[in-house]
């Protein structure tokens, strides 16, 4: 099914909903191997996935028209390889903005790549890029948002949903629409070359940012203060043996 909504200049004016589908990222990074012409903002979304992909290798599990699931096609050639994590942080910022009109301040920004509230996670991004020489020619961002699932495995102690916390069901078309003019919002900012201002609000929207918590560090738990992030998108962090820099697979947040 294909529709089209009027919404800001381009992101979300084409939207390809698939009842179902193994990933909406590898179906959208499928169709651009084969040169399928789709316009930058197109948006492929899933009532179902059932190879849903999260970071670092794991899975995405949604329950079947509860929430939402879908990526967008951004076509960043203006930004080098060595920028790519502005973007991540234009899109962190972009589901921030709208999950603080309905969670206040109690949203936050995980880095690096999941949407809290409070000390749970409704949100998570996965972010693809296709690059030609030193350019980002596309970007695959792709979106997991819990909207009106309420019950998830009972391992998964620290999901939340909309649902869960609100106690009401929401329009996921109209959620949808909302980050996509948000993510219009925040990519404009990109483009237009707002790094500084990017930068400082997403540190000012940062989970656990500036205060001592537990961090699993080389294989120790340790307490330890997140004062930055740098440009590559590390996790800076302030420990007892001094500042260090993270990857995502170098340090774990313990949860309490
Ligand atoms: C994470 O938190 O690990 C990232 C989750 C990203 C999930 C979304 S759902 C839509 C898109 N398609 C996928 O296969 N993954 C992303």
């Amino acid at each position: 099914m294909q529709n089209n909504i009027f919404l800001g200049l381009f992101v979300g004016h084409n939207i390809v909903t698939l009842k179902k589908v193994d990933s909406t990222n590898t179906y959208l990074k499928q169709a651009l191997s084969k040169s399928k012409p789709f316009a930058e903002g197109t948006v492929i979304m899933a009532e179902e996935q059932y190879q849903g992909r999260g970071q670092t290798s794991n899975t995405w599990i949604s329950q079947a028209g509860k929430n939402l699931t879908f990526s967008i096609l951004l076509n960043p050639s203006f930004l080098d390889v060595s920028k790519q994590f502005v973007l991540n942080r234009a899109v962190s910022l972009a589901l921030n903005d709208v999950l603080r009109k309905y969670f206040g301040d109690e949203a936050k920004i995980k880095w690096p790549n999941d949407s809290y509230v409070g000390n749970q996670k409704i949100g998570g991004m996965l972010i693809e890029n296709i690059i030609q020489g030193i350019q980002l020619k596309h970007a695959i961002i792709g979106i997991g948002l819990n909207v009106n699932q309420i019950e998830f495995p009972s391992e998964l102690k620290h999901i939340s949903s909309f649902k869960k916390i609100l106690h009401a069901d929401y329009d996921l078309q109209s959620i949808l629409i909302e980050i996509c003019a948000a993510i219009e919002a925040r990519y404009l900012q990109l483009k237009s070359g707002k790094f500084d201002l990017l930068d400082t609000e997403y540190f000012e929207k940062l989970y656990q940012a500036n205060e001592w918590k537990s961090y699993k560090i080389d294989g120790i738990i340790q307490p330890g203060k997140i004062y930055g992030i740098s440009a590559e998108g590390y996790l800076q962090v302030e420990t007892k043996a001094g500042s260090r820099s993270f990857g995502i697979k170098e340090i774990e947040f313990i949860k309490s």
